[in-house]
């Protein structure tokens, strides 16, 4: 086993998730087999800003690990699958790997630390009062990570825009690194062009022969071909698409991560670009506060230039009325919806109260006093008196009747998702709902809870109780998600009928 340790310095949020996945990415390319550990040492509290770990999106894993939002980066990247173990949050492995490999450094025998090389990331900003790079900031990170006990092998440095050679010449002599270990990556227009840049500055081969991986010197032929081509058709998207997506940490993009490389893995496998309209679901709620007027005014003016709008999943009652409104928006008129999981629960809502007549229809979540609770919580999660524990991890869906979103996942019997909910849907209504046009389109393995709705008489009204996002891939989109686009794009019907025939994104 070898470990390529990849740290950061200066700032947070340089890229260090792609950068450990790109370099995974092409040694999977050259033969090894790879896998990714998070690392979180440290508390990370950054005073002033919502954790979206606490407040939004939990990347969820087949085995039901609630995980840090990179190992979702991991997954997507290498198309792999990760567990639990894959998510260290003490440290402790660190440590002993590191001391491990260091003892041989005091027994003298080992100079080189041979299983392990460390990748040092670090931001080289270009302020705009300069006509230079400044590697002073690397500098001193690369300062603070030798106090630590840790020579990086490489230094990646993150930069706006291209770096001179003088400047890169500078960090390796400041920081003892060779010049050729430094590696220069400025700002790409996408994160698939990342793996191609290492690769021009001969990544793989000098950590081959830094951590003698034996991975030889013939490159496959089509080395790279496929994150090429992908980077290059995102690039070149011309006709774009409009999404909305209604939510409450809509500020937060960190918050609905997966949820928003899914729309665009699909969007791209659907040749658009994607126009991403972010709203917040409490504005979309009559006030009677006349600041709030104007907010409520532009979020409704956003909705309504969506081609198709989203719900995604969240927690607690703040902001859903809002999204149970733009349910009701996208049900009237014709606008391709998907609802994922609370996302599911609002449509459902939403139908009771005016499709069925029924205004008193709520959750159990929203209001535990109610006397019509079409979404509850789900029985034997809710044995405690804290309130229950979650359905996580992936699960079995059974389609129970023909449908698009049927068709769209290659009208198989069967399909596993992963999910995460506390609350599901009411089964004492359903037959009401179908009744209405409302339809339970998927169930578990028992029939005992409903997983998939999607609603008759409209170009795509879905909704899911668990995540597809989460085991959507650039060049596998997640069916969902597919059938949310084509829709939008006008292009659902047609593909249909024919079958729903592969979809290309020119790789594979
Ligand atoms: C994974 O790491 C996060 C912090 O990054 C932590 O809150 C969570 O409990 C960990 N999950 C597991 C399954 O260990
Ligand atoms: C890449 O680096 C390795 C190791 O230093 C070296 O042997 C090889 O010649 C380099 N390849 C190119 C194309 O520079
Ligand atoms: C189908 O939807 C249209 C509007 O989208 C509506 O006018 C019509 O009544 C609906 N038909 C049924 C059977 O619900």
């Amino acid at each position: 086993m070898k470990y390529i340790l990849v740290t950061g310095g200066v700032i947070s949020g340089i890229g260090k998730g792609v950068i450990a996945s790109s370099i995974g990415t092409i040694l999977k390319h050259r033969g090894l087999r790879v896998t990714s550990i998070k690392i979180d040492p440290y508390i990370n509290i950054d005073a002033g800003t919502f954790s979206p770990y606490e407040h939004g999106e939990v990347y969820v894993l087949d085995d039901g690990g609630e995980v840090d939002l990179d190992l979702g980066n991991y997954e997507r990247f290498l198309d792999i699958t990760l567990h639990k173990d894959n998510n260290i949050t003490t440290g402790k492995i660190y440590s002993s790997v590191i001391s491990k490999e260091r003892k041989g450094d005091y027994l003298g025998k080992t100079v080189q630390r041979e299983n392990i090389c460390v990748v040092h990331v670090s931001l080289v900003p270009h302020p705009s009062s300069t006509r230079e790079h400044k590697t002073k900031p690397t500098q001193s990170s690369v300062r603070e990570l030798r106090g630590l006990g840790l020579s990086p092998d490489f230094i990646v440095c993150r930069s706006e825009n291209p770096i001179d050679a003088s400047v890169k010449q500078k960090i390796s002599n400041f920081c003892h690194v060779p010049p050729e270990c430094v590696i220069c990556l400025h700002d790409a227009k996408c994160i698939y062009a990342v793996p191609q840049m290492l690769e021009e500055q001969n990544t793989s081969g000098l950590l081959n022969s830094r951590l003698n991986l034996n991975i030889g010197s013939d490159r496959p032929k089509d080395f790279m071909s496929k994150w090429k081509m992908l980077a290059y058709k995102l690039e070149n998207l011309r006709e774009t698409v409009s999404i909305a997506l209604v939510g409450k940490y809509v500020q937060f993009e960190d918050a609905y991560t997966s949820v928003i490389k899914a729309l665009q893995h699909a969007a791209c496998m659907c040749n658009r670009k994607l126009d991403l309209i972010y709203v917040d679901s409490e504005d979309l709620e009559e006030h009677t506060k006349s600041e709030k007027a104007v907010k409520y005014f532009e979020a409704w003016r956003d909705v309504a230039k969506a081609e198709g709008i989203i719900v995604p999943g969240g927690f607690g009652p703040r902001g859903m009325e809002g999204k149970i409104s733009v349910c009701k928006w996208a049900r009237e008129n014709g606008i391709p919806f998907l609802g994922i999981c609370l996302g599911l629960q609002a449509a459902v809502i939403e139908f009771a109260r005016n499709k069925l007549n029924w205004p008193e229809a709520t959750s159990q979540e929203m209001n535990p006093e109610s006397v019509r609770h079409v979404v509850i919580e789900m029985p034997e999660h809710n044995q405690g008196i804290m309130g229950g524990t979650m359905r996580l991890g992936k699960r079995q869906t059974k389609f129970t009747r023909p449908s698009k979103i049927r068709q769209l996942y290659g009208n198989l019997e069967y399909i596993e998702e992963r999910h995460r909910h506390r609350y599901e849907v009411n089964l004492e209504y359903i037959n009401e709902f179908s009744k209405a046009g409302m339809h339970f389109v998927g169930e578990d393995e028992k029939g005992e809870r409903m997983e998939i709705m999607e609603l008759d008489n409209h170009s795509y009204y879905v909704a899911c109780q668990y995540h597809p996002e989460y085991l959507s891939r650039p060049v596998k989109p997640s069916p969902p998600y597919v059938g949310l686009i084509l829709a939008a794009a006008k292009e659902l019907d047609s593909h249909l009928a024919r079958g729903c025939p592969p979809l290309s994104n020119g790789v594979e």
